[in-house]
């Protein structure tokens, strides 16, 4: 069955979760976080840019003191390069001593998550934990625990929510299948 985003030029894409289904999903994961966090002073982090709009909605149900900061790192797939990961922007906090939770959109190979894993383990915080709105098959590859999953999924690719197809759908409302038709 196939629900038309109406408001987005009738993009006829197969919702997977709606705008509803992942302001639920948030709520429930910022009182889980806010409860393993409270009077931690905790730094949050978004990783830029598809992480955007999970950052902004799971940040504000954290109904506790915390900091943000951001992320970006770009990985080279299907190319020579295959495989690389580089840093766009750094963190502008010292974050050595503090509780950090990264906030990422998806882990798909896992290979960015492990990047910045590793480069934010090497400015000695005192915790690092890892909440992923989606976590596709396979992602275990990046050998570090995903405390915080919205859903796990398949293989598919998926468009919105910050997630992007050659740099566009981000802003749709919910997460969507994508297809060529
Ligand atoms: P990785 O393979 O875990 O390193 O994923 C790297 C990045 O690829 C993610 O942070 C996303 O930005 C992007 N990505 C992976 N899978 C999808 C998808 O299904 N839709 C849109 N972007 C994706």
């Amino acid at each position: 069955m196939k629900n038309n985003t109406s408001n987005f030029n009738n993009i006829p894409f197969q919702t997977l979760y709606s705008n509803e289904m992942i302001t639920a999903r948030v709520r429930e994961l910022g009182l889980q976080i806010a409860s393993d966090y409270i009077e931690k002073n905790p730094i949050f982090i978004c990783v830029l840019r598809g992480g955007v709009y999970f950052f902004s909605d799971l940040t504000k149900a954290v109904p506790i003191p915390i900091e943000l900061d951001f992320i970006q790192a770009k990985s080279y797939v299907g190319t020579e390069s295959s495989g690389n990961v580089e840093l766009i922007k750094d963190l502008d906090a010292d974050i050595s001593g503090r509780d950090v939770l990264i906030v990422e959109d998806i882990v798909d190979t896992g290979r960015t998550l492990k990047f910045l894993i590793s480069h934010i383990l090497s400015k000695k915080p005192k915790s690092l934990e890892i909440a992923s709105l989606l976590f596709k098959e396979g992602g275990e590859a990046v050998g570090y625990p995903i405390k915080y999953v919205g859903w796990n999924i398949g293989k598919e690719f998926v468009i919105g929510y910050g997630l992007d197809y050659d740099g566009k759908f981000r802003n749709l409302p919910g997460v969507f299948l994508y297809s060529e038709e």
